[in-house]
């Protein structure tokens, strides 16, 4: 059942071309995104005045993804909240918003909490869910399945990239409905999303330079992630994803936010996994890299193919194939699960059912 696979982590992680494709193309015609199966189009979806994007765990940090995409092409506000908060918040929502729900099992509590309470509130309801027939998936106004097959492995991985990919797709279809961006753009943009799955393939195959990586973080007391924006999403999952299977301490942190407290946590060898995919905010992490490399980290760079990087600025280097800028958490995820894969695996941990942890949290 685990298709000769050691653990179903890496089996969904080698799924992740197809799972990605499998989902997007039923949503595309003549190179344009197209909900039209769904009920929904462009017209509908920009008419909005607000969005948010209600989830927990990795599923929220596809939604981190979604507002940067959607707020930059669509200029329309996001907001990003983990369920459990937004719950108990009494949020801002009204008949005139959009609330995203995004779930991979439909089934968990503050989530579909999270959706009544939109219901409540007179909200339209969107659930980007990945069992069929899930109650988030029955009790959403709409609904994208994605078609990532079942997720067995707790740490979720494919589900994390197609729920990506259907961001991408909603961000398209909102901007070209918005008129922020014209229909040439928008198909080019849908063509480069149509091209994900071979990029995400050759990440796959940078395997056993993660191996490698995840050797050097095993006796690590703890790590830290820094990236900014899409980056800093990509980060945040990275993070999530190894202290989920490794029992490795890590956080998440924005770059540039390190010398507001965290950059004294640094101590010599402590590993520092940075992303750089991002050439306007290139420079910028660059030069914190540098600050923390200066007292003593062991610097692990995750980042695109033609980022200049000066000697002695990174321990390792992990070049990632080339994408469109705007998709490169697509291709920066794939790394980063392996590393933590790896780190989990050469720890002697139960991979696939990490300690303390539930598939589904149908509890609160
Ligand atoms: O089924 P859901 O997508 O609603 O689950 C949300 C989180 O519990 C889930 O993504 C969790 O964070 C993963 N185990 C992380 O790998």
């Amino acid at each position: 059942e685990k298709g000769g696979y050691e653990h179903f982590m890496l089996k969904e992680i080698n799924e992740q071309p197809t799972a990605v494709k499998t989902t997007i193309t039923p949503r595309i015609t003549d190179s344009m995104p197209d909900f039209s199966a769904e009920g929904f189009d462009a017209a509908k979806l920009s008419s909005y005045n607000k969005i948010y994007i209600v989830a927990c765990g990795t599923a929220m940090h596809a939604g981190m993804v979604g507002k940067y995409v959607i707020e930059k092409l669509a200029r329309i506000p996001v907001i990003v909240d983990i369920a459990s908060e937004f719950r108990y918040r009494d949020p801002l929502i009204d008949k005139e918003d959009l609330v995203i729900l995004i779930s991979q099992s439909g089934e968990t509590a503050d989530t579909k909490a999270a959706l009544e309470l939109a219901k409540l509130n007179g909200a339209d309801t969107l659930a980007i869910v990945n069992v069929k027939g899930s109650s988030i998936a029955r009790a959403a106004d709409m609904v994208v399945y994605t078609h990532a097959g079942p997720e067995i492995s707790v740490a979720s991985t494919k589900a994390y990239m197609v729920q990506i990919s259907v961001m991408y797709l909603l961000a398209f279809e909102l901007a070209y409905g918005t008129g922020r961006i014209s229909k040439e753009q928008c198909e080019k943009y849908t063509k480069e999303l149509q091209n994900i799955p071979s990029v995400i393939k050759e990440a796959i195959g940078l395997e056993k330079d993660c191996q490698f990586i995840a050797s050097k973080l095993l006796n690590a007391d703890s790590l830290l992630y820094i990236g900014r924006g899409l980056d800093y999403a990509s980060s945040m999952e990275g993070s999530l994803k190894l202290k989920e299977i490794s029992y490795i301490h890590s956080e998440s942190y924005a770059a540039g936010e390190l010398k507001h407290g965290t950059i004294s946590l640094i101590t010599e060898n402590m590993p520092v996994i940075a992303v750089v995919t991002q050439k306007d905010l290139e420079e910028k992490t660059i030069s914190n890299i540098k600050e923390v490399k200066a007292r003593g980290a062991m610097v692990i760079l995750v980042c695109g193919e033609d980022v200049v990087v000066e000697d002695k600025v990174a321990d390792y280097i992990i070049r990632l194939p080339k994408a469109e800028q705007m998709l490169m958490p697509m291709v920066a995820a794939v790394p980063l699960q392996l590393i933590a894969y790896y780190t989990a695996v050469l720890k002697g941990n139960d991979v696939d059912k990490p300690r303390n942890l539930a598939k589904s949290v149908t509890v609160e």
